[in-house]
């Protein structure tokens, strides 16, 4: 039997377990998916501990992301984001992968989301920011990155422009600002992700919905409540909406492709989560 799991501080409320064990009956795998919950600082321990104990793969999640980079070899990915959501520990030593970026990619690519050329705004610049960011800077002509903390922005902004300085065919114009520079970006935006925590548990939205229009493709990176106040008042301005759960969903497929070298069964992953939402 193969042991994949989640660690995490805390991880009692995660959506993983059914959804990948949703996946290996699905395939008729020998496999079961568990949680731990390692001590604050103990995220890059528990990578070596897992690997001793003979687990195959681990995802990660706050606050480890970064933590384990130094107990894996990152690959380009990764490295360049500075995060890691996925560990492969079959390997010495283990494969450090960052699926957060293709669950945002390939949650846009479900609902028919076309970025290429696109005027992208990211707002949040923190472990969901920094993803969304590497994300649609690959196919943008500009992005932009507002956040609260204005300084959290431009240095992720600084990031990205030096990691696609050299390997991407389109130049991106990447730019930074705080929560007011929304006014300016987001009117004549193509694509919106809201990366903060904001409309969690609440009926808050980071972004005022007279900014919001018809010719927006807006994801929420927040899945509780899965309509947030955000993406009613995108739907109300004609948007394309796309909410959280779609993004967890993704960045699961990306990681059981990679653990099991099969084809993950997606509406069967989907189905188990949103069970699990509801
Ligand atoms: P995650 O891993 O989910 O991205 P995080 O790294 O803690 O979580 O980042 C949270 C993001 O939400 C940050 O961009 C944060 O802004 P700051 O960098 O200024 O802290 C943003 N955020 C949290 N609460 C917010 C609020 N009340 N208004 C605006 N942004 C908020």
């Amino acid at each position: 039997m193969d042991v994949y799991g989640l660690i995490g501080n805390p991880v009692g409320h995660s959506l993983s377990p059914p959804m990948h064990e949703a996946a290996y009956e699905e395939l008729g795998l020998d496999a079961r998916y568990v949680t731990f919950e390692p001590a604050p600082d103990a995220g890059a321990e528990a990578v070596t501990a897992a690997k001793s104990l003979g687990v195959a793969g681990l995802n990660v999640t706050v606050p480890f992301k970064q933590d384990v980079l130094e107990a894996v070899d990152p690959d380009d990915l990764a490295a360049e984001v500075g995060a890691v959501n996925t560990v492969d520990l079959r390997t010495d030593p283990p494969s450090g992968y960052n699926t957060d970026v293709a669950g945002v990619q390939r949650a846009f690519d479900h609902h028919g989301v076309d970025r290429e050329g696109a005027s992208a705004v990211v707002v949040g610049a923190g472990g969901a920011g920094r993803a969304a960011a590497f994300a649609l800077a690959e196919s943008s002509v500009t992005l932009h990155i507002a956040n609260r903390t204005a300084e959290k922005a431009t240095s992720l902004a600084e990031a990205v422009r030096s990691s696609i300085g050299d390997d991407l065919d389109t130049p991106t114009t990447v730019t930074a600002g705080g929560l007011d520079s929304l006014a300016e970006t987001v009117p004549t935006a193509d694509v919106l992700v809201n990366a903060t925590t904001v409309g969690m548990e609440s009926d808050e939205t980071p972004i005022p919905a007279d900014l919001l229009h018809g010719n927006l493709a807006v994801l929420d990176a927040v899945y509780a409540p899965l309509e947030t106040r955000l993406l009613r008042d995108a739907a109300a301005a004609g948007a394309t909406t796309v909410d959280g759960a779609w993004m967890l969903l993704f960045q699961g497929v990306e990681a059981f492709e990679r653990w099991t070298g099969e084809e993950a069964p997606v509406a069967v992953m989907n189905e188990a989560l949103r069970e699990h939402l509801e």
